[in-house]
């Protein structure tokens, strides 16, 4: 087992002194936001958040409960009855003043958010930018939310086909993307006229009350927007309320497919419109016409944004035989050359630790079994050792991977990057394609008809081609199969909260 990875500058970062360098202390906020008020939980409980990168406490949070969840799905309700009668361009002038507030505070965003969800600060910035990109873009969209005039089979009669909002939106985000999650579902719900009530990961609560805070200042009214806290003890009853409630009329997911499913069939029980987006396991193929250059850099990003814990990291990597040896050279040296792993805050961390415990448990097994089962590592391959005592794992890069390993069947969520040799596109697509879930997939090729063949017969919600990231504000994000319904960001997101209505008018 190889162990060359690099470490950041490390100092001994110390997580609450971290919270004084904010330039907006008020940014940093403890309670939950009900009706535009900042409120605490009725039984007084609050939790505990820590910094993954020192496992240090970085404060506590109020905990809700399901009755402080119906408080808050009411003041959603009663905000709606004022808030859909918005025009468009009144939406859209306070969406684009919360986008500036964010742009303006992005340096106090990003130390937050890495604070609590560990990826680097450079990438933290990374993720407000992208996070705003969905505020700007859907207070843009929500001036072109047209309707249509159906031509009718009666003479004397007339069809017209008008958009109105859902109602109450429960939007249910993860940690590994605090900020962005939130602003590409709330974006797109108060563009449509849609009020909402949020519940972040409970690892990650503090980004979304930074957020609340500035939509405050933007003079987003009271209870558009409303964010229940609530501890993993209570995650369960506040999702069911959120998913239950009849109040609520649509219900947006960001997580794990079993979570998925559950939550699918609780929002069943009322009819609530739904989009789910879910666990994935992205192919990521390397022909042997590909730059391998361009193919290698681009598969750095890929598989280790976040570390490894974005759901549409490379989770399998494909390589044709004759190309092999060579990618697999060029990829090991630009992890040792790029990644430098430390906290967040480190200066030239560019990998940072995994989020949750259970998460680094998971890598963990996942490399112990394919190792097991006669895999080789060739970089990384353990915890390292550091100044601070954070979950991190190394980047690590395996070979002799088997098929039937939990690495290449599921999503690993961390930093393990198996490469698997093929010998043909027929093999590696009935490869790629041979799990329940289908978000996305990646391919490197110069050759124009294997690019039409292998993007239609890959069977994924969004194909990289050339290219090893498939997320902006302008594209249809989600996936097929399991990995879940509805598409966020680009002009399809905002359907996802509006009905449509018809008007048959006969004369
Ligand atoms: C996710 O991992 O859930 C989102 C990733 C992205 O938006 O690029």
């Amino acid at each position: 087992m190889s162990s060359q990875i690099s470490l950041a500058k490390n100092s001994k970062v110390v997580s609450t002194d971290e919270l004084s360098k904010l330039k907006d202390s008020s940014l940093f906020r403890t309670e939950a936001f009900v009706d535009g008020k900042w409120v605490k939980a009725a039984s007084g409980k609050t939790f505990d958040v820590k910094d993954p990168g020192t496992r240090e406490k970085i404060g506590s949070v109020t905990d809700m409960d399901a009755s402080d969840v119906r408080k808050a799905i009411d003041a959603g309700n009663t905000a709606f009855e004022s808030w859909k009668k918005t025009t468009a361009k009144q939406r859209a002038a306070l969406l684009r003043k919360w986008y500036d507030l964010i742009i303006e505070n992005k340096d106090d965003l990003a130390r937050i958010l890495t604070l609590e969800g560990g990826k680097p600060l450079i990438e933290a910035t990374g993720e407000v930018l992208y996070g705003a990109s969905f505020i700007e873009w859907f207070g843009e969209e929500a001036k072109r939310v047209y309707g249509d005039v159906v031509p009718s089979p009666v003479a004397n009669s007339r069809m017209v086909v008008m958009k109105q909002p859902v109602g109450v939106a429960g939007v249910i985000t993860p940690y590994n993307f605090p900020n962005a999650m939130i602003t590409r579902k709330v974006g797109a719900a108060l563009a449509a006229g849609c009020t909402v009530v949020v519940r972040p990961a409970h690892e990650t609560p503090y980004s979304a009350l930074a957020l609340c805070e500035l939509a405050q200042r933007a003079g987003i009214p009271p209870g558009v927007i409303n964010v229940v806290t609530c501890s993993g003890e209570n995650t369960p009853e506040v999702g069911r309320e959120l998913t239950t409630n009849p109040a609520i009329r649509k219900v947006s997911f960001t997580g794990s497919t079993p979570v998925g499913k559950m939550l699918m069939e609780q929002a069943s029980s009322t009819m609530k419109k739904v989009s789910f987006e879910l666990g994935g396991n992205a192919p990521f193929i390397v022909f042997d016409d590909a730059d391998l250059q361009i193919a290698a850099e681009n598969l750095l990003a890929c598989k280790f944004r976040n570390s490894g814990q974005t759901c549409v990291c490379a989770n399998r990597v494909y390589v044709h035989e004759a190309v092999y040896d060579e990618f697999v050279d060029k990829f090991v040296s630009l992890v040792k050359q790029k990644l430098k792993v430390g906290h967040g805050l480190d200066e030239g961390t560019t990998f940072g630790p995994i989020i949750t415990e259970r998460g680094l448990a998971k890598v963990e097994d996942q490399l112990k079994r394919a190792v097991n089962s006669g895999a080789q590592v060739i970089f990384g391959g353990k915890r390292p050792s550091l100044n601070v005592s954070g979950q991190f794992f190394e980047p690590t890069v395996l070979v002799n991977v088997s098929d039937d390993v939990p690495m290449s069947c599921e999503e690993t969520f961390g930093p393990l990057c198996p490469i698997y040799k093929f010998q043909s596109e027929e093999e590696v697509l009935r490869r790629a394609n041979n799990v329940p879930v289908g978000l996305a997939g990646y391919f490197f090729s110069r050759d124009i008809g294997r690019i039409f063949r292998v993007a239609e017969a890959l069977q994924v919600g969004m194909v990289g081609v050339n290219v090893g990231n498939v997320s902006s504000e302008v594209s249809p994000f989600g996936g097929i199969k399991e990995s879940g319904v509805g598409r966020e960001g680009s002009r399809y997101g905002i359907e996802e909260y509006l009905n449509i209505k018809l008007l048959n008018i006969a004369f």
